[in-house]
């Protein structure tokens, strides 16, 4: 091991590693961790290799890295992945993420959240009984789960614990409570090594443009409308992508199997300060913009149905079990962030439509717009340049439902 380097499991499985937190915990483990890493992600429209290959190539770590192209609910090519790579931890963020496409449809939610993480459960479990008795000891398989399984909040409730019972609002939150459900279950009955994280909102670089932030930087520098839902009074508490992936990795090496750690960044912040914000720090890093001050471009629009009201974690569990704790506030963090999509203006620019414009999504008929991101045949797609690990067998045929 390199000094100065992080310690914990060698080799991990990472699920959805091209999405948006997904790319930053392998940008994590490559550049901060010894660690060997199979991404296994089904390139939905929310996936994209770009956002983990600079990062490779950057701290070198070509020799550490291998992707393959498979859907989780793809019980054959997880096996072979699996049995091909010997991963000491799985950590599991494959997933349909964006609560409004849930509104329109809510197949791909089940499909991937529900089905492809039963799957995964199966598929892990085989392998792991298959392990010695000191590699099922040690294997953890941690699952990256979100705070809006809890609902919400009012204006002066406390913030979710890890005992806050569950109460879903949206398709995708349900989703993602039955994924947790499972898990637990998967611990409680077979005794699988599982480790369950609640998270609240993430922002930072490479996420995808249909979120929040992002759309309301690029509609900006474009001069468009920033679409806010409501009157922008929904509170939601921000944490710094890289702060999670640093919180993922402490729960992998340090958590306790069984356990549900929340990971929070104590940033409640009212969505319509996050837009006011983010059009201050335009006006001061783009000056010379014509659409100066931004401030002027905000649009309130229709809300979303069934919008939670308000988000905050109570984060103090792994912060004195784990010694995890948040190193940007929500005024360094989103400086970074805006900073990254100014300088990246060329990513995921081909994004067009609906998301390019910030419209609103989760308005039409349940049913009547096609479920997002139909996914290709997968197989094995080496990285350019980037050798996957050897033995890893070519992934199944995949599709995500109609
Ligand atoms: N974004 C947030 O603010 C947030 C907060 C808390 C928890 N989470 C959770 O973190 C995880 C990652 O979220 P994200 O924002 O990075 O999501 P994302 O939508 O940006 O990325 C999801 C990734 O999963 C891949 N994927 C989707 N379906 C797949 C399938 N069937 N098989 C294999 N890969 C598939 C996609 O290609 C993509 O790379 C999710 O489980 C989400 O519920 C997200």
């Amino acid at each position: 091991m390199v000094a100065g380097r992080e310690s914990g499991p060698a080799r991990v499985l990472v699920t959805g590693g091209c999405g948006f937190i997904g790319s930053a915990f392998v940008r994590y483990l490559l550049g901060e961790t010894d660690a060997r890493v199979l991404n296994v992600d089904a390139l939905t429209y929310a996936g994209d290799r770009s956002s983990v290959d600079a990062a490779v190539a950057e701290c070198g770590a070509a020799g550490r890295y291998a992707f393959v192209r498979a859907d989780v609910a793809d019980r054959a090519a997880l096996g072979r992945a699996l049995t091909a790579f010997r991963p000491d931890a799985v950590v599991h963020l494959a997933a349909e993420s964006h609560v409004d496409r849930s509104i329109d449809g809510a197949a791909a939610f089940v499909h991937t959240n529900v089905v492809g993480t039963h799957v995964l459960l199966e598929a892990v479990t085989t392998y792991w009984r298959g392990l010695s008795q000191a590699g099922r000891a040690g294997f953890r398989l941690v699952h990256v789960s979100t705070d809006e399984v809890y609902g919400d909040l009012g204006p002066d409730d406390p913030p979710f614990t890890e005992e806050t019972p569950y109460r879903p609002s949206s398709p995708y939150a349900a989703t993602k409570a039955a994924s947790d459900h499972l898990v637990r279950a998967w611990h409680r009955t077979h005794g699988l090594p599982t480790l369950v994280t609640n998270c609240s909102n993430n922002y930072g670089p490479f996420q995808y443009p249909e979120k929040l932030i992002p759309v309301i930087v690029r509609n900006a520098l474009a001069g468009r409308p920033l679409p806010v839902y409501g009157r922008g009074d929904q509170v939601r508490d921000w944490l710094f992508v890289d702060d999670h992936a640093r919180a993922l990795w402490a729960v992998l090496g340090r958590g306790t199997p069984g356990e549900t750690y929340n990971i929070g960044g104590h940033n409640e912040v009212r969505n319509l300060e996050t837009v006011e914000a983010i059009c201050a720090l335009l006006d001061e890093l783009r000056p010379d913009s014509p659409h100066t001050p931004h401030g002027q471009l905000v649009s309130f629009v229709a809300d979303r149905p069934g919008h939670d009201h308000r988000y905050a974690i109570d984060a103090s569990k792994i912060e004195r079990e784990l010694g995890w704790r948040p190193a940007e506030t929500f005024a360094t963090g989103l400086r970074k962030t805006v900073r990254w999509y100014l300088e990246r203006p060329d990513w995921r620019s081909e994004v067009s439509g609906a998301d390019r414009l910030g419209l609103r999504l989760g308005v039409a008929v349940a049913g009547a717009v096609p479920t997002p991101g139909a996914v290709p045949t997968a197989g094995v797609v080496p990285t350019a340049g980037v050798v996957p690990s050897a033995g890893v067998g070519a992934a199944g045929v995949v599709g995500h439902p109609a």
